[in-house]
């Protein structure tokens, strides 16, 4: 029986846009700036496009512009390059955000690289990255600042607690370890990072006060690796066959929910929980970026 209280990510996202969208009606208006996101999407992965429509109709809904360049898998990277390019010349657009994954002859790196840091909304470039790991002000990644923010609005005592994170990507598991443990509101955690070569984790996961996982597989965690009382944040999207569905598949995250919600206090849903987070804080750091063009 499920005995934990949901993390509804989709409310918290709901209102935080409401906001948004008031700050960027009040930019239009005040200083005729209309904040522009500029999205890329090389390739067809079903995810991904279903990622960047969700996106676009964010940006819509918020009142910001959202110009998207979906162009073929076999692009070459220096065409990748070249798109980047444009849009860091391209006064209308103030954040960049490349979809990932990208097809395997392109480099992740050398692509990320070429975005502008001042419209990197994504927090992907090494500039944000390391401005983010000194304290500087910066893009926070949008999935990590996205989970603190859950927790500092479910009044989660963050300090002083034991996270552990499940995965160690750029994306997630390094930011989030970083932002849990920085000195700052949601922060000033003991962490924990587990990843493929842990052993044991259960013994780690146990342990877990708040518990994030990003391990990017279905059934990760189970309930049984809970601790009685945790916060469980789950951060996977994994399709699963299910021919009930008019799509053929279902979402479920990296964490086993029915098990986990009978030890867990509070835990995120998927779909529903994280990912409606990510989006929103992608739209305030495009906000912040056109914001910086006022004056
Ligand atoms: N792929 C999975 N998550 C993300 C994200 O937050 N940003 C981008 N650009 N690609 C992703």
């Amino acid at each position: 029986m499920k005995t934990a209280t949901l993390l509804d990510g989709k409310k918290l996202a709901a209102s935080l846009r409401a906001d948004i969208a008031a700050q960027v009606a009040e930019l239009k208006a005040k200083h005729g700036i209309t904040p522009g996101l500029g999205v890329i999407l090389i390739g067809a992965d079903p995810a991904s496009v279903s990622y960047v429509t969700a996106k676009e109709k964010a940006c819509g809904e918020a009142g910001i512009h959202s110009q998207s360049l979906r162009v073929p898998a076999e692009t070459t990277q220096d065409e990748a390059l070249a798109l980047v390019r444009r849009m860091n010349a391209d006064p209308l657009i103030h954040g960049i955000l490349v979809q990932l994954p990208l097809p395997r002859h392109i480099a992740e790196e050398a692509v990320i690289n070429a975005i502008a840091p001042e419209k990197d909304v994504d927090g992907f470039t090494p500039v944000n990255v390391g401005r983010m790991m000194i304290g500087e002000d910066c893009f926070l990644p949008c999935t990590p600042h996205g989970i603190i923010q859950m927790l500092i609005s479910a009044g989660v005592e963050v300090s002083g607690k034991h996270a552990v994170v499940v995965g160690r990507s750029n994306i997630v598991g390094k930011p989030v370890a970083h932002l849990l443990m920085r000195k700052a509101p949601g922060g000033n955690a003991t962490v924990t990072v587990c990843h493929t070569a842990t052993r044991d984790l259960p013994s780690f996961t146990r342990r877990a006060d708040i518990l994030v996982v990003a391990a990017g597989r279905a059934g990760t965690v189970t309930g049984d690796m809970v601790k009685p009382g945790a916060v469980v944040i789950d951060v996977g999207v994994n399709r699963i066959p299910d021919a009930t569905k008019a799509s053929g598949f279902r979402l479920v995250g990296d964490v086993d929910f029915d098990s986990a919600a009978e030890v867990a206090s509070l835990i995120t849903p998927v779909p529903g929980g994280v990912g409606p987070m990510t989006i929103t804080m992608l739209l305030h750091n495009t906000l912040q970026a056109a914001q910086r063009k006022k004056d």
